[in-house]
């Protein structure tokens, strides 16, 4: 057979295919999102996320310090309120349960990376993104003289009860005072995962005038409206109680639009752009790649996670092949960083020389 071009001459041997691997990879792009809840003593398990638990501020140095004994130095903070407002003032409260996290982890563990998602689902009696805007339903502009006629229950009916408005300017305030108390409680990154618009700007604006000039922003820039962020909503207790989130977060049938809020991100000041979720968007992470210059994220959710773990149990793949392989696909798409819950056991696969 006269073939000039044999591409397995590349694979027979696994000291040349280490040498000739194009994606490589290490300990330091991994974040693990953690759940920290308010209360003592407490390391529980979350149903839908085996093997992953919230712990109270006590107890989540057992796992702070077994992340860094594996080499992950990063971490992002959820936090699980013990009470709810419709501002959902818990976020930047000075006593809130990221700030008291935040010291005590400053404290206990000095090498540790710090980084905060900001937002308000958690702290939100409604569940929602950020504060609701004081009527129920906004009037769409076609219906203004309508309302203006005083039919105003009409045209709520007409679009629906499910009509949920975020009011977005006054979210911007309440967010960035929540980034400036995460930085003032210890926070080394912020990371604003809400998606309402102009946020980074104002989260910048608001560091800067305290100071904190250097705390970088990771903006969650390209985060569609996913089913993935299921098991997270059951771990934070913050499943919107009406409606849903397509109003603020993006629709997956779009892919320029994401770029639109990739630049506007940046252009905004954002230091890094994370794309969310991971697995069904890497395709977002290479297009972003071409056209930004700063570092892009990947955080592969809860969803992603629950579906491994899920067939894993049930004899039907096998975890540790399928954590790898996910894991480098992204990288291998392009991101930088890699949020994953599975960022403890990925940094053993490295060190092991399983995948890098
Ligand atoms: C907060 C936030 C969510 C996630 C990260 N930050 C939930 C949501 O937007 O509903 C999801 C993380 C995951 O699913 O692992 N807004």
């Amino acid at each position: 057979m006269d073939m000039t071009i044999r591409p397995r001459r590349l694979r027979g041997n696994e000291v040349l295919r280490k040498m000739v691997r194009e994606t490589r990879v290490d300990a330091s792009s991994l974040i693990y999102p953690i759940f920290i809840k308010e209360g003592t003593d407490i390391k529980e398990e979350i149903p839908t996320m085996p093997g992953q638990y919230r712990y109270s501020v006590d107890r989540m140095g057992e796992k702070l310090q077994s992340l860094l004994d594996a080499g992950v130095k990063s971490v992002m903070f959820f936090g699980i309120p013990d009470q709810k407002d419709e501002a959902g003032s818990g976020a930047y409260a000075e006593n809130g349960i990221i700030q008291k996290a935040l010291r005590q982890a400053k404290r206990d563990f000095p090498g540790m990376y710090l980084i905060t998602d900001v937002c308000m689902c958690e702290y939100t009696s409604h569940g929602h993104c950020g504060v609701l805007a004081k009527s129920p339903v906004e009037t769409p502009p076609c219906c203004a003289s309508a309302a203006s006629r005083g039919s105003n229950e009409k045209i709520a009916s007409r679009l629906g009860a499910a009509q949920v408005t975020v009011d977005n300017d006054r979210t911007l305030e309440l967010l960035a005072k929540t980034a400036v108390s995460h930085a003032r409680a210890g926070a080394d990154m912020v990371a604003p995962s809400d998606m309402m618009d102009g946020r980074v700007a104002a989260i910048r604006a608001a560091l800067d005038e305290e100071g904190f000039l250097n705390v970088p922003i990771m903006s969650y820039a390209v985060k569609y409206a996913s089913a993935f962020y299921g098991p997270f909503r059951d771990a934070a207790g913050s499943a919107p109680a009406f409606g849903d989130r397509r109003s603020y977060q993006m629709d997956y049938h779009n892919s320029r639009e994401g770029i639109k809020e990739a630049l506007l991100d940046v252009e905004e000041g954002a230091d890094i752009i994370m794309v969310k979720p991971a697995m069904s968007y890497l395709d977002m992470v290479t297009r972003i790649k071409e056209v930004t210059d700063v570092p892009i994220a990947s955080y592969s959710v809860s969803g992603e996670y629950a579906m491994i773990k899920a067939g894993a149990q049930l004899g039907y793949i096998d975890e540790e092949k399928i954590i790898c392989e996910t894991a480098i696909s992204a990288f291998r798409a392009g991101c930088d960083i890699y949020l994953t819950y599975f960022a403890e056991e990925i940094a053993k696969y490295i060190h092991e020389g399983k995948i890098g």
